[in-house]
């Protein structure tokens, strides 16, 4: 288990010796070791076997030595592979671990060169004193401790533990304020004295400036760009929607063309409202689980852009693009060939915006080469300008609202001085140092192979749990019984073998290295996105989708579908939060924070709802919540007949069929989001219910999930009553009226007293 430290840092080592234990000369000198490391206020976790000791050292990142015996389990003396294996796991986990190696003086001269590489010190352990070895330990501890954060943390630190009198802002004074009131007690309990000692006002020149990128702050920004391969880096305080908004303030001229993909965060269509920027859509496919896929390449093409400039009716006389953004990757896992889409892209526009708010990881792991922004060296970057903008909150370890903007710069640069004065803009002069702290610990950890050995476990975990449910549900279909799938290709490849193979019964090394494997390949039923190219999209294995049964390969809902609301509603109840759910598909996600094993209770939980809903538990006992949202209408109805209700619904409404047909037409856009927003702002207009939506001009975007990408943009027409995007709307309205507790979110609307969906509409 994880230790969780309560703010003290105590000096700890691992001793790995199998011999500890033993009445012989080296086990007595190990203990004598272990005694004197104690006395001198050292923390020894003390391990028997090379497997203990890798446990302790995969899990305990507090470690500031470790001294492993080199005859560690030695079944063969002449290969020391125990010891071999743990020096090599803590060398891909911590690269400048001090690490001893406890030996006899005979040994050396066998010693391999990989052992020699491996480990910084040797300790003779029938020569060396234990005061000697001790003092030695202690002294590599200090220097690595000393060494071990990034510049602006480290000022920070010693920021910390100065205990200033502080006659500026901010007007807690170290926390001192909150201490002043029994509410502001409580918060300071809540945070502990360091978040507060570490909240200061800019004055402090110590740590530099976050608007002028100088000092540790401008420092740590540099690191954070060599270890995410950019030329320039800027930390964030205000989550990659301020992100998003700062590139595309520095990078869109008013009224030029914006090349959008219509899979866009929200923060987007700020940026459209901010800039004045005239978005051309780039359309993404669809499948029948409602997941958003990748916009085709033949979409990306120079011909086919021109021809989509020429065909919109705001863009006609705003010339070529000037900036393009893609999504990539999305937030169900579809990550793009990057290289091949700069290339397509770049044709049209001098400055590209890869949104990688979820895909912070991507540069750290072999699987996806080739498939992000800033991919190898920058050095000699040639082509568009390149940016990249990443919330290093959502999938790597920082706070939230941590982001960071990476730029390569090339054709249509922007420069720093320009494109700092964006990032001002939306930044503030009162930062919180610890969010920007942690984007730069966020770049530490990923620097070198601990940060390849965090993702790769990540990617060792997510495909564990995809190939157990898949092994399941085989094993429960030669039963003739249901289960959940993970949405994944259900053969692959085994080069070895040169056959396809299950997925569940592949080598699950080949599945975490080999990017085949992970190939939306052209026609292949069980992802279900038309028009795409071979090698053009790749499922990321972390992003894992778990498929309901119900829906039909032919795109029909089955009478014994389960709707995936039902599962979340379920999960949910047993503490399980899930980050999206589409109607026959949930979604969760393997960042590196994951445990080994956590998806063990998934499993567990997944097994049973399939129990409860096999035997039509009443709904009452199994989800209380939805239960207690309307007694009477769930008053006698179990989980089964609801998941048949439910699936009744889709079918009559269509659901899927019409979202299909909603996201494939573009609705007519009659003003730009900035027009739309300044109508906004000057008060014209109005609500408008659902009912009387048809031909009305929306004011503000609407935005479904499922499938989470815009319906109807600020400026843009819903459209005729029977028109598909309010055919959609209705459908997600009769469901909410008819499943009280299972209301889709859908940003951009209101509900009034009586449940009906109200619309902010331009007024006529
Ligand atoms: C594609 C995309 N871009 C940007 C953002 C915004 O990121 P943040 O929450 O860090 O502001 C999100 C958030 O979900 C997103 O999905």
């Amino acid at each position: 288990m994880i230790g969780r430290g309560d703010g003290r840092r105590h000096r700890r080592v691992l001793l790995v010796d199998d011999e500890l234990h033993e009445q012989s000369a080296c086990g007595r000198a190990a203990r004598a070791l272990v005694e004197e490391l104690k006395e001198r206020g050292i923390d020894v976790v003390a391990a028997a076997s090379a497997a203990d000791g890798a446990a302790v050292a995969a899990s305990d990142a507090s470690l500031e030595a470790v001294l492993v015996d080199w005859s560690l389990d030695d079944d063969d003396p002449a290969t020391h592979a125990g010891a071999l294996a743990l020096l090599r796991l803590v060398r891909s986990r911590y690269r400048r671990l001090p690490v001893f190696l406890m030996a006899e003086r005979e040994d050396a001269a066998q010693m391999g060169l990989e052992a020699m590489q491996l480990a910084d010190e040797f300790v003779w352990m029938l020569e060396d004193t234990a005061e000697f070895v001790a003092g030695r330990v202690i002294a590599a501890a200090r220097r690595y401790a000393a060494g071990l954060l990034p510049p602006m943390t480290a000022a920070m630190l010693r920021y910390a533990e100065v205990r200033e009198h502080s006659w500026a802002a901010p007007g807690h004074q170290g926390g001192v304020a909150f201490l002043k009131s029994p509410v502001g007690r409580v918060f300071y309990d809540l945070y502990g004295e360091n978040t507060f000692r570490t909240d200061m006002g800019i004055e402090r020149g110590l740590l530099g400036s976050l608007l002028d990128h100088t000092g540790p702050i401008g420092a740590g920004e540099r690191l954070a760009a060599r270890v995410f391969g950019a030329q320039r880096t800027y930390s964030v305080t205000n989550g990659t929607s301020g992100s998003n908004r700062i590139v595309m303030s520095a990078c869109v001229g008013e009224g030029r063309v914006a090349l959008c993909d219509r899979n866009c965060h929200k923060s987007i269509e700020h940026g459209l409202a901010i800039t004045g920027g005239i978005p051309v859509w780039l359309t993404p496919t669809r499948n029948r689980y409602g997941v958003i896929g990748p916009v085709p390449a033949a979409e990306l093409d120079a011909a086919a852009v021109r021809a989509r400039i020429a065909e919109s009716p705001l863009a006609s006389a705003g010339g070529a693009a000037q900036y393009a953004v893609l999504t990539n990757c999305t937030y169900d896992g579809i990550c793009y060939d990057a290289e091949r889409a700069e290339r397509l892209l770049g044709a049209s526009a001098d400055r590209l915006h890869f949104d990688e708010a979820w895909y912070g990881y991507a540069r750290f792991h072999p699987l996806y080469h080739g498939r992000h922004a800033m991919r190898g060296d920058p050095a000699g970057h040639a082509g568009p300008t390149v940016i990249a903008t990443q919330s290093t909150h959502k999938m790597l370890a920082a706070l939230s609202q941590a982001s960071l903007v990476h730029v390569r710069e090339g054709r249509g640069a922007v420069g720093h001085r320009r494109f700092n004065e964006a990032f001002m803009m939306h930044g503030t002069t009162s930062p919180l140092y610890s969010i920007v702290a942690s984007n730069e610990v966020a770049a530490a950890m990923m620097d070198g192979a601990a940060g390849a050995s965090l993702v790769a476990e990540a990617v060792r975990e997510a495909v564990a749990f995809r190939q157990t449910l898949a092994r399941f549900a085989q094993e429960l279909a030669g039963r003739g019984e249901w289960f959940f799938e993970p949405w994944n290709a259900p053969a692959v490849v085994d080069p070895a073998r040169g056959v396809r193979v299950p997925f569940g019964e592949a080598p699950p090394e080949l599945l975490c290295t080999e990017p085949a494997c992970w190939l939306l390949e052209p026609g292949a039923a069980w992802h279900g996105f038309p028009g795409l190219d071979a090698g053009w999209a790749m499922l990321d294995p972390v992003k894992v989708g778990i498929v309901t049964p119900g829906m039909g390969a032919d795109g029909r809902v089955s009478p014994e579908g389960v709707p995936a609301p039902l599962v979340t509603a379920y999960l949910d109840r047993h503490g399980i939060t899930v980050a999206r759910t589409t109607d026959f598909m949930v979604l969760v996600l393997f960042s590196i924070g994951i445990t080994k094993g956590k998806w063990g209770t998934l499993v567990n939980v997944l097994l049973e709802f399939k129990r409860d809903l096999d035997a039509d538990v009443p709904v009452a006992d199994a989800l209380p919540a939805v239960f207690a949202a309307d007694p009477r209408r769930y008053a006698g109805v179990g989980l089964r007949g609801l998941a048949g209700q439910m699936s009744a619904c889709l079918r009559e409404t269509r659901r899927c069929e019409v979202l299909e047909e909603a996201f494939s037409s573009l609705p007519r856009a009659d003003h730009t989001p900035r027009r739309a927003f300044q109508l906004l702002v000057e008060g014209a207009v109005e609500r408008v219910p659902l009912g009387e939506l048809g031909g009305r001009v929306l004011a503000t975007g609407v935005i479904p999930y499922p499938p989470g990408i815009p319906l109807l943009m600020p400026g843009e027409a819903a459209g005729p009553p029977d028109g598909p995007h309010l055919r959609y709307l209705r459908a997600l309205e009769e469901w909410e009226r008819r499943f009280p507790g299972f209301a889709p979110e859908i940003q951009g609307v209101e509900r009034d007293p009586d449940g009906a969906l109200t619309f902010l509409c331009l007024a006529r």
